[in-house]
């Protein structure tokens, strides 16, 4: 788009604690942690742009070039495997994407199972590969209500700290994959925008815990 390194963060707590990353990093934008409505922010001195986009929307705007660069949960390059490189495991954002179930749920391998999810992809590679035949009924939100109200037998959601589940009596019955925020890039950005791309990326990879 120009000269800067534009970053796509995702809205939320998420893209807050990548935004600080990126501050420690000495590549941060003035203001964008303040609360506003202001989308764009600048940092001219390093050339870095920052800009708030839905979390599902990181990888598209990546994938596309209006980001050179993009901060995505694990979860979302699963379910969308965008075409974009992913450089570093920021090892934030962790929980974990996993199959529940009402306490006390008997599978009948006899039957097909009924699996709600919003990550129809990562719910039916899952299953696939365990050879279970499904019929995967996708929700927007509220997973959890899908076994409680009959409308699935299991959920393939995400797992943070396990409360949810817990307050709507389900547990896990299976973990499907660790999931962490990572850093992704434009595959054009990467050759043409080589070198600071690198420079931010060793900044970041020198602040992250693994
Ligand atoms: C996610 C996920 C679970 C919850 C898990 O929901 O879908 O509902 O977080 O977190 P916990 O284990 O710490 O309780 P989110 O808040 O993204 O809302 P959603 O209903 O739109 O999925």
């Amino acid at each position: 788009m120009d000269d800067f390194i534009n970053i796509a963060l995702p809205k939320g707590r998420l893209g807050e604690t990548a935004a600080s990353l990126l501050e420690k990093a000495g590549f941060g934008c003035p203001q964008a942690l303040q609360n506003s409505r202001k989308l764009i922010f600048e940092n001219p001195e390093r050339g870095v742009r920052c800009f708030w986009v839905k979390p599902s929307d990181v990888a598209i705007y990546v994938e596309r070039g209006a980001a050179d660069l993009g901060v995505c949960g694990s979860d979302i390059l699963a379910e969308q495997k965008p075409d974009v490189y992913e450089l570093l495991d920021l090892g934030i954002g962790r929980c974990r994407m996993a199959v529940a179930a009402k306490n006390g749920f008997r599978d009948r391998p006899d039957r097909v199972l009924r699996v709600a999810t919003k990550f129809v992809a990562i719910a039916s590679d899952h299953f696939r590969r365990k050879g279970r035949q499904t019929d995967i009924i996708k929700l927007n939100g509220s997973i959890e209500l899908a076994p409680i109200l009959g409308l699935s037998d299991v959920i393939v959601d995400i797992v943070e700290t396990g409360t949810t589940l817990r307050e709507n009596d389900l547990s896990v019955i299976e973990t499907i994959t660790e999931i962490s925020a990572r850093l992704i890039c434009n595959k054009a950005s990467e050759k043409f925008k080589a070198d600071r791309i690198r420079t931010l990326k060793d900044a970041l990879h020198g602040i992250t815990e693994r």
